[in-house]
């Protein structure tokens, strides 16, 4: 919006013991023009102009963790899950804060329609906020229905729940590690709790694109590690559709890390994988740390039906 453009806009966030530096822009409302930095509760989320006010209301908020289920707990690492619908105003907080670290992603005000997946480094003070993806949980088709009799126009929201078994689906639409915590392996741990999430579905999975270059290469080294680790392990062929059966990883995204580290060759008509294990290994050093490991054991989630 041109008018906002103008405006200075929030340069720092405080959120509970950080101060963070933002990193893109975002048109808040008209009444934080004259803001450059923003208190939020690190729990619920509300947001305020003034340290004062943050002050008062610590002592009123009674939260401790964000809204909703803990779904997986291991050692201090925690994750909720946050149903956007019940949630609003958590979950619309929570794109606002994302928002003035993505530049690209257009924000959905429309958070009924996500699940919020909150990973949280907990102690005797409480959870606090590391990172976060989101997830579409149902596309929703609105039909209008004519009933002609009583000149009565209906609008009904029918949920169409995509099918359960074989099918692709978007596993991830945002994710973000909150720059105090970046580069520690929780971009690659949220990223594997995606998958682990497709695998309990049933599913294969993939992000939303476009994703940002931190996102990209994030994904990347994700991917890379995940798919040379089973290769360096594995006797005998094996095809893209087992890899992707394995790990939940869409057969193009797989295909085109492969083909990105040189790995697929063109022999007699056929795509075969090269799984010489010296380049393997050297692809793997390259591909970085192997990140924070999700320990499946600690998940406790059943999917939506
Ligand atoms: N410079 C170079 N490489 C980087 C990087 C940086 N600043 N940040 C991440 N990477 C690469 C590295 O390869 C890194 O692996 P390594 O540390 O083993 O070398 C890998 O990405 C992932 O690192 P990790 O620590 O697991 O990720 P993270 O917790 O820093 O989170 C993002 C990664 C993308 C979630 C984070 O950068 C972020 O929130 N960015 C802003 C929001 C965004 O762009 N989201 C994606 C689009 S929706
Ligand atoms: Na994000």
């Amino acid at each position: 919006h041109e008018e906002f453009t103008k405006v200075k806009n929030i340069a720092t966030v405080e959120l509970g013991k950080y101060e963070i530096e933002t990193w893109y822009f975002f048109p808040f409302p008209p009444e934080y023009n004259d803001c450059v930095k923003l208190f939020f509760c690190e729990f619920c989320l509300n947001f305020m102009k003034r340290k004062e006010q943050l002050r008062r209301h610590m002592r009123k908020c009674d939260l401790k963790h964000p809204p909703g289920d803990e779904i997986y707990r291991s050692g201090t690492l925690s994750m909720f899950e946050v149903d956007g619908k019940k949630n609003k105003v958590y979950a619309q907080n929570l794109c606002y804060l994302a928002k003035l670290f993505l530049d690209h992603k257009t924000l959905y005000y429309d958070v009924d329609l996500f699940l919020f997946y909150v990973l949280c480094e907990c102690d005797d003070r409480g959870c606090h906020k590391v990172g976060y993806f989101s997830k579409v949980i149902q596309h929703i088709i609105y039909r209008y229905v004519w009933f002609p009799l009583f000149g009565l126009l209906i609008k009904r929201n029918f949920y169409w729940v995509q099918e359960k078994h074989s099918e692709e689906a978007y596993n991830l639409a945002c994710i973000l590690t909150l720059p105090s915590y970046q580069r520690k392996g929780y971009g690659k741990f949220l990223i594997a709790f995606s998958y682990e999430l497709s695998k309990k579905e049933g599913k294969v999975g993939t992000p939303e694109r476009p994703l940002s270059d931190l996102g990209l290469l994030s994904y990347r080294g994700y991917w890379t590690r995940v798919l040379l680790d089973i290769l360096k392990k594995h006797k005998g062929n094996i095809s893209i559709k087992e890899l992707s059966d394995m790990t939940a990883i869409k057969a193009e995204d797989i295909l085109s890390t492969l083909q990105s580290l040189e790995l697929i060759q063109y022999r007699k008509g056929q795509h075969v994988i090269c799984a010489d294990p010296k380049v393997l290994d050297r692809h793997l050093k390259a591909a970085g740390r192997g990140g924070l490991d999700v320990d499946v054991s600690k998940l406790i989630w059943t999917p939506y039906k």
